[in-house]
Formats: C-alpha cells, structure tokens, sequence
C-alpha cells in the first residue's frame, strides 16, 4: 500500500525545500549560542564527545523515526500520534506524546524568543562601532547593561515574537522555504572567516584541546556549594539533551515538517544531511568562539552570556568587522528565526486542525501566551536574578527560573518525547508500516535503524534518567 494521504496545510515544493526547512530548524541558537556556553560549563572535550555520540546513534535514528510518523500521519503531532496508534491497532492515549510535544514547544520558544532578542540587539551595537577597539570590559558591560533592563529586553523579545509569529501565520510553503536558501549558506561562510579569525588572533590550539580532549574528571565531577566536589551524570544528561535540543527533536517539530514532506524522498539519506550541516556549524561556532576565551582569559563556563562576550571582540579588532558583526548577528537573527518558527508550527497546526480557527488566528493565539510565558525568562535575568526556587537541590544550586525552564524543556520533556518515539516507532508501529515509510527496503541500513531505535535509543535514554535521578551509579 503506498499512502497517498496528503497533508492540509500544503507540502514542501521539493525535497529540497523539506531539507533546507529542517535545517533551518535544526540549525539556531542551539549551535551557535548554546553548544558553546554549555560545553564550556561542562568542561569541554569529554561533554563534546558525548553530545557527538548522542548526535549519531540517538540523534540520528530519532530524527528518521519522526520524519516517518509525521510523513505516514500527514497531522499535527497529536493527531499523527492519535491515527497511527489506531493504524497500528493501539490505544489512542499515544496522542498525548503530541501533547507533550507541543507543550515543550510552547516553553522553549517562551525563552527563545528572549535569547533570539538579545541578537537583535547586537545587530544595532555592532553596527553601531560600540566594539570598534573595545577591551573585554567594555564589551562585558555592554552585554551586561543589556539583559539587566527588562523594558529592552521585553522590547526586542516583542519584535522577536511578531516576525515569528508573521511566518508561522502566512505558512510553511510562503516565506520560510526562500528565506533559508541564502541564510543558511551565508552563516556558514561567516562562520569560517570567524574561525579564520581566532585562528590567527586567538589561542586555538588551547580551544582545539578544550574541544576535543576528552577529560572525563571534568565531566563527573562537580562542586557544591560547600566546595565538595560530587559524582554526577547530569553533565551526560545536558550533552544527550543537547542532541535532542539541537537537532530540533522530540517535541513534534521535525514530525510535523516531515508531514508536509512529499512521498518518495528519502528519509535517511535526507537525515544525515541535516544532521551533518548541524553539527559542522556547532563545531565552527566552537573553535571560532573558544580561541578568544582563552587569549583574553575569559571564564568557558561564563554560561549564556558566553558569545556576547567574546565574538563582539573579535569583530572590533578585525578589519570591516563593523560590517561582518552586523552581518553575524543579521544572520544569527534569521537562523533563530528559521528555528523559532518550528516550535510553534505543531501546536499552530493543531488549532487549525481542531478548533477550526484560522492559521492567522492560531498563530497571534500562540504568540501572544508565549510572549507572556517569555517574561518568566526576561526577569530571571535582572529584577529575578537571585532567584533560585531549587537551590536546595545540589545539581540546581545556581540555577535560575530561566535555567530551570531550560533544563526542564531540553533535557527531561524533550529526551522523554524522543524515548516514547523510539518505542512508538518499533514496538507499537508495524514493522512493515515503518519499511514502507522508510523506503530502504529490507536491508541493513533499515535493520540497523530498528536495531538503533528499539535498544540502544531507550536504553540510553532511560541509563542517563536513572542516573541523574542517582536511582543508578556507576563506581
Ligand atoms: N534546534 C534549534 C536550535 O538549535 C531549536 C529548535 C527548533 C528546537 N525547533 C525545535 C529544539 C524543536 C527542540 C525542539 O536552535
């Protein structure tokens, strides 16, 4: 049987168009911003390690499991999830996956939108010439100046929202497939010349060994508040989260971009690019970053502060770096933006589908409760900084309702989403449905996937929960 279900908010005009819209959803804040900040927080080469490790046999194999759903379902997550459950003769409760999706998506762009707004803002002080010649204390107060004032904050996070919220609403096939065939080729090439950059002016051997030098010690072991050092597999969890959080995975994003996939593209072969261009600029963005770190003794583990802090440096000593930081943060802007969009376009999708309300209607709806939801990580920046509702709780102790809301949403709602895929897909889905859907035919790249999905992804998955919740150590 070869399903000839189509989706009713359109198709991709093209395979391509499919990759080019998930790499733009893969590719984000979560390279460019986040890798570097938390690889450096969690000690460098053994966290890189892991998060490659993830990327491959966790990463990977989910992703081709959520293009499937989403290519066989042709629905939003939910009602994917609720008819391919019926195919597959299971109960409907499976829909509640979608549910769960959806609401991560809602929580993450609640403080992604804020984060984008800060590379708003760095459009208009790097074209400006405020880090023309500067020294790392000017650039320092600068980003400090910048999240300590809700009222901009709120502002740029507003302007975030609405481009947002303007794509989602006009739909997948308008803006969204042009606007990433140049973006995405531009910030890779910027990208480079910033790597070329710290190359030459900053300490990359340091920041090639920080990278790729695994250190295990580094990973395990943390201090508390006491100054005891402690054993904990949290950093394992933050780098397998990551691979979820960056491959745009576990929360229906991909499940639902795939459903407007047209039949007859390869799924895997389509996945391995993806994944492959994500990682590539996570990497650049890494040795571009870390050379400056280290040549101006600056703190890896400074957290989300961490490439304002550092790439405005490399543009006000560089030649034209007034025009290459402006372009940097334009083009950070737009990957944001090409991101932001897919975590809305689940729950967007299910509105249309349910309520009978119109995509324009579903998309301001959407908006305007996660612009709300967006203040909780707006004030825990400033007037909410010494907040810390867990520090009673060793691994959270400095955390804040931003990071909080960070690690719920990246490193439990999005690996358990990614943990019940993997089981919905190989042990309630017929194994015929996921080889038609598939298309590889019966042959090893199909065996291995399965063989991926139904151990080795829930294993892992389940291993690091167990072990973060110290109900499993190893000595
Ligand atoms: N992957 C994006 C990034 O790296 C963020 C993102 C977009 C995302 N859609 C998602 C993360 C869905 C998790 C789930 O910036």
């Amino acid at each position: 049987m070869v399903s000839i279900r189509e989706s009713i908010h359109g198709e991709w005009s093209s395979r391509w168009a499919f990759i080019l819209a998930a790499t733009g959803s893969a590719v984000g804040l979560g390279n460019i911003w986040k890798f570097p900040y938390i690889t450096g927080e969690n000690g460098g080469g053994a966290f890189v390690l892991v998060y490659l490790a993830c990327i491959l046999v966790i990463g990977v194999p989910i992703m081709m499991a959520e293009i499937m759903l989403g290519r066989r379902g042709r629905q939003s997550p939910i009602n994917t999830m609720r008819d391919l459950s019926i195919e597959a003769g299971h109960s409907t409760h499976w829909q509640y996956l979608g549910w769960l999706g959806v609401i991560a998506g809602f929580l993450i762009l609640s403080y992604y939108s804020v984060i984008a707004g800060w590379a708003i803002a760095y459009i208009m002080r790097a074209s400006s010439g405020v880090f023309t010649d500067a020294s790392v204390e000017v650039i320092k107060n600068e980003f400090v100046s910048l999240v300590g004032d809700p009222e901009k904050l709120i502002a740029w996070h507003t302007l975030f929202m609405v481009m947002t919220m303007v794509v989602v609403a006009r739909g997948v096939q308008g803006g969204l497939e042009k606007a990433v065939k140049f973006l995405m080729p531009s910030l890779f090439i910027i990208l480079i010349l910033l790597v070329g950059y710290s190359m030459q002016n900053g300490e990359f051997n340091m920041a090639v060994k920080f990278l790729f030098t695994p250190d295990f010690e580094a990973l395990f072991y943390k201090t508390d508040a006491q100054g005891n050092q402690y054993m904990s597999w949290n950093a394992v969890l933050i780098a397998m989260g990551h691979a979820f959080f960056t491959l745009s995975l576990g929360m229906g994003a991909i499940m639902v971009y795939g459903s407007y996939l047209p039949a007859g593209t390869s799924i895997a072969k389509t996945t391995f690019m993806i994944a492959l261009a994500d990682t590539v600029v996570a990497l650049l963005a890494g040795l571009a970053i870390f050379p400056i770190v280290f040549a101006n003794n600056l703190e890896p583990g400074s957290g989300p502060g961490l490439i304002f802090n550092t790439l405005p440096f490399a543009f006000g000593h560089m030649d034209g770096g007034i025009i290459f930081g402006t372009l940097f943060f334009i083009l950070l802007t737009f990957a944001a933006w090409s991101s932001s969009i897919s975590l809305i376009e689940p729950a967007v999708a299910w509105l249309v589908e349910n309520v009978k309300i119109s995509r324009a209607k579903a998309a301001i709806l959407m908006g305007l409760a996660c612009w709300g939801m967006g203040l909780l990580t707006v004030f825990s920046f400033n007037i909410w900084s010494d907040l810390k509702p867990l520090e009673d709780i060793k691994i959270f102790k400095d955390a804040t309702i931003f990071d909080l809301l960070d690690y719920l949403t990246a490193n439990i709602m999005l690996p358990l989403g990614g943990l019940l895929i993997a089981i919905f897909s190989v042990w309630i889905m017929s194994r015929e449905a996921s080889m038609e859907e598939l298309d590889m035919g019966d042959r090893i790249g199909f065996k291995l996937w399965r063989f991926l999905v139904r151990y080795i992804t829930p294993i892992a998955v389940i291993i690091v929960f167990l072990n973060v919740l110290g109900i499993v150590t190893f000595k």
